[in-house]
């Protein structure tokens, strides 16, 4: 592949405008995406949600690269937990996974938009931010991941969470819905469709969420902005 051709697909895929046509209940997308929306809505309620954000083209390279993989055999049911810790657990979560390398030019415009939002987070909000792990997720019918933090204070250095999906067909009849809670009420706050191109960020620490049963097969990209911050005498690698 060449690299003007690269350079093209992420340029693309960094200056296409999201749409604006917006699901009731969600803050409304501005012509080119909004990172003051982004950043005030981490500020003031740790969390954001945005439709369209990913350009449908990319979504559908993305959904093509987790459908090859997916065939490949290359996707692992995924666990709980990390380390020595690691636990396969289908009681709580039924995805099968696979954390992306930059192997292909879809994946590489995917990691280039989320450097870019890396340095906005470091600049608008000094979080230190300096690395980005992120796997391709597919829940078959039936799947769920029930309700969890991505983060403990303390016990790891995942700092944002950034979940985007990739299903272009998407039906209300599918369920699958992220639900988010309330940092501090528990109480639920918002159901998200997982329809292609919408991305949810939120602080990895703050906001207890889980994945609702879903109907059809369902893809999403799940991610987690790290600062270096050493545990236990060890900078505590990706992954
Ligand atoms: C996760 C997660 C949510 C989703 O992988 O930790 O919460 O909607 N994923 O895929
Ligand atoms: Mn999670």
């Amino acid at each position: 592949m060449s690299d003007i051709h690269l350079e093209r697909v992420i340029d693309l895929a960094l200056k296409t405008p999201p749409s604006p046509d917006l699901v009731s209940g969600l803050p409304a997308a501005p012509a080119s995406f909004c990172f003051t929306s982004l950043i005030d809505g981490l500020v003031e309620k740790r969390w954001f949600v945005a439709e369209n954000y990913l350009p449908k083209a990319l979504c559908n390279q993305l959904q093509q690269d987790l459908l090859l993989l997916h065939e490949q055999s290359l996707l692992s049911p995924a666990g709980i937990g990390r380390g020595k810790n690691h636990l396969l657990n289908e009681e709580v979560r039924g995805d099968y996974t696979h954390w992306l390398d930059g192997s292909s030019l879809a994946q590489q415009s995917y990691l280039a938009l989320m450097r870019e939002l890396k340095n906005t987070l470091n600049r608008e909000l000094f979080l230190g931010l300096f690395e980005y792990e992120c796997h391709y997720a597919l829940y078959p019918a039936g799947a769920f991941y029930k309700k969890h933090v991505d983060s403990f204070r303390g016990q790891t250095n995942r700092k944002v969470t950034t979940v985007v999906y990739l299903n272009s067909a998407w039906q209300t009849k599918d369920a699958g819905e992220m639900r988010l809670y309330h940092p501090k009420t528990q109480q639920p706050l918002l159901d998200v469709a997982p329809r292609s191109g919408t991305l949810v960020c939120f602080m990895s620490e703050d906001l207890p969420h889980e994945v609702l049963p879903t109907n059809a097969d369902r893809t999403s990209i799940a991610g987690w902005f790290r600062c270096n911050t050493s545990l236990n005498g060890r900078i505590d690698p990706a992954r």
